[in-house]
């Protein structure tokens, strides 16, 4: 990763780069560490890299991008899931650019981003002293995945061979998020553009909700307030957290 021009490019967006070699977890160490509107944390590995549920985030070092934004935004509280329908509208925004086929690109409730229905993105994100901590990991030219993910992860490099600046992607990505940043004040325009990324509309899939796992429904919409509508067996059904696992056909 070239840190001077990371560093150099982040600071001219307006934003306060700490870049890190190594750190327990981006999200953590901004949570503890830096907790200001305008950080972005990047780290080169993560030895605790955290995912949704409590699940580890898998990165070799030097390979992806791994990074945290903190920023005070303008969100009322009920609309505070417009946070991470917005981060991953911009990892697809960011990774057209970089996937040459981009209808192969594509969003996964809540926030995944997929290529060719293969995890390339996730965003976690959190809410410390009324500041938004937002994480995200894109897996750029990791060249192999541990068995378990092997048949559900993917990066930029195993989609088409070629090795891609990680810190060009970053940039790339904090320039569209910071100058978009007005969408938020738009909720059903940032969700319309999200779904225009979701390709699950009318689709069988099977998906998590409160701790039951692969439950079949068919994908009815995905609402303005950011629920997951699908009929189940005949009835409908509205799921504010949980996460579809897998497309059926
Ligand atoms: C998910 O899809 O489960 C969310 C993955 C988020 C991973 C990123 S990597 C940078 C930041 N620091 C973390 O510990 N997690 C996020």
């Amino acid at each position: 990763m070239n840190k001077e021009e990371l560093f150099k490019n982040l600071s001219l967006i307006g934003l306060e780069p700490h870049i890190l070699d190594e750190i327990g977890s981006t999200n953590s160490y901004a949570k503890s560490v830096c907790l200001r509107d305008g950080i972005i944390v990047v780290a080169e590995h993560q030895s605790a890299g955290r995912g949704r549920f409590q699940r580890c985030w898998f990165s070799d070092k030097g390979k992806n991008a791994l990074f945290t934004i903190v920023k005070n935004l303008d969100v009322e509280v009920y609309n505070t899931f417009l946070v991470n329908f917005y981060t991953s509208y911009i990892i697809i925004e960011t990774l057209k650019d970089y996937v040459g086929n981009s209808s192969a690109l594509s969003v996964k409730w809540p926030n995944d981003v997929l290529i060719s229905s293969k995890k390339v993105a996730g965003v976690l994100s959190e809410i410390s002293d009324g500041k938004f901590i937002i994480g995200v990991g894109i897996n750029v030219n990791q060249n192999h995945f541990p068995e378990e993910l092997q048949h559900r992860a993917t990066s930029l490099f195993l989609e088409d061979g070629r090795e891609t600046p990680v810190e060009e992607v970053i940039i790339s990505f904090a320039k569209k998020f910071v100058t978009m940043l007005n969408l938020l004040k738009m909720p059903d325009e940032v969700m319309k553009r999200w779904r225009s990324n979701f390709h699950y509309l009318g689709k069988v899939v099977t998906y998590s909700v409160y701790g039951t796992d692969n439950r079949l429904a068919v994908v009815i919409d995905i609402d303005n307030d950011g629920a997951l509508v699908v009929n189940e067996g005949g009835i409908i059904k509205k799921y504010y957290s949980g996460e579809i696992t897998n497309f059926r056909g």
